[in-house]
């Protein structure tokens, strides 16, 4: 029985600077799994245009923060000529297999996205038809490559589960017209064997950072938009602007527990042990081990150090790159060149499945 190719894929949107969420919930990992993978990892700056144009800035704001968070992958050590870097819009097969998808997936389906109803806030008719349409899009960005593997923060499972309902729906939909064709991979489905053309990714989800938090209050998420600065660790912060972030994070004022389910209803707390965990490789319970009963005011030194340790060499980088524009142009192009390729051998059959005239 033939399987499919393990692919990863994954994407971040050039919508402003990058943080330390971005980069332990998702790019740090991508590094990771460099190791053992074929990897595709994709700027998407389709998605990026989805709000109003005052909210990611126009032309020259998107071309400058899409040229600053490809930077952002080359320093934190993704290697774009063993695996693929581009902006997504320079391959015009995913927008042209998100319009398949827009006829697959339903109404209801995206009625219940949260992300949806996050952003578009209370005034829901004046949303962009794009934004409510944008999961779909990402379904493309992952099906055009036949991905298996998409690793992303925790905020990304529902957008997941409903690339999957996409792909199973296109399956069976064209279940006879695949199997015509001989396109079909044999799948498991419960008891059932089927002939699928796309497979059900898997999310790649988890580990001690899957979901970091504001550093100025634990039950928000670490997020771009929040309007202070110090919610957040931006990946361009220098080492000075680093440590007083940590220095001034939100805690209470216990010591840190000896278990880990002290952290239990303690969201600060968790956070930052959470952040330590995740920069040093180990999990929660690994740092309760070394710090559990000290106070915050050891912790957060400790913190600040290894904060400044992990990610300065990467700011450095990402300071010197993107006035490189030649080059991360050229990265870009040259990813875009092969990622066409693989992109435009799916989609002929696609063509082909749904009955789409070619040559
Ligand atoms: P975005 O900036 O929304 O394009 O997100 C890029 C990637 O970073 C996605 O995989 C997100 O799930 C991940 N991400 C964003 N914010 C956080 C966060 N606060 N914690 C963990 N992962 C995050
Ligand atoms: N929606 C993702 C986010 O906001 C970005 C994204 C777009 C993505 N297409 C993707 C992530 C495909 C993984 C795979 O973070």
């Amino acid at each position: 029985m033939s399987t499919f190719e393990p692919l990863v894929f994954s994407g971040v949107q050039p919508t402003g600077n990058l943080h330390l969420g971005n980069y332990l919930g998702a790019v740090r990992r991508w590094v990771a799994l460099q190791e053992n993978n074929n990897c595709i990892y994709c700027v998407v700056d389709q998605h990026a245009i989805t709000q109003a144009v005052s909210v990611w800035g126009g032309p020259a704001e998107l071309q400058r923060n899409t040229r600053e968070v490809t930077a952002a992958f080359l320093a934190a050590g993704i290697d774009a000529e063993k695996h693929i870097v581009f902006n997504q819009s320079r391959v015009r097969q995913h927008a042209e297999l998100a319009w398949v998808f827009n006829c697959i997936a339903r109404m209801g389906w995206l009625n219940r996205m949260t992300q949806f109803k996050d952003k578009a806030g209370k005034d829901r008719e004046n949303a962009s038809v794009g934004l409510f349409a944008y999961p779909n899009l990402m379904a493309a960005d992952i099906l055009v490559y036949r991905a298996t593997h998409v690793p992303v923060g925790e905020d990304q499972k529902q957008h997941l589960e409903l690339t999957r309902d996409i792909a199973q729906k296109f399956n069976t939909d064209f279940s006879d017209r695949i199997a015509e064709l001989g396109l079909g991979i044999e799948t498991q489905s419960g008891d059932e064997t089927i002939q699928s053309f796309f497979p059900l990714t898997e999310p790649v989800i988890g580990g001690p950072a899957a979901r970091v938090m504001s550093l100025r209050d634990g039950t928000k998420k670490m997020s771009k938009s929040d309007p202070s600065d110090l919610s957040r660790i931006n990946l361009t912060d220098d080492e000075d602007t680093i440590s007083k972030k940590i220095r001034k994070a939100k805690t209470d004022s216990e010591p840190l527990p000896s278990d880990i389910e002290g952290l239990n209803d303690r969201p600060e707390a968790d956070n930052l042990v959470g952040i330590y965990a995740a920069l040093t490789d180990t999990d929660k319970a690994g740092v309760i081990r070394d710090f559990g009963g000290q106070q915050f005011s050891v912790f957060k030194p400790a913190l600040a150090d290894l904060a400044v340790a992990k990610l300065a060499p990467i700011a450095s980088e990402m300071r010197r790159l993107p006035a490189d524009t030649a080059y991360i142009d050229s990265v870009l192009k040259n990813g875009g060149e092969r990622a066409a390729i693989l992109a435009e051998k799916t989609m002929r059959n696609v063509r082909d499945i749904v009955g789409f005239l070619q040559d």
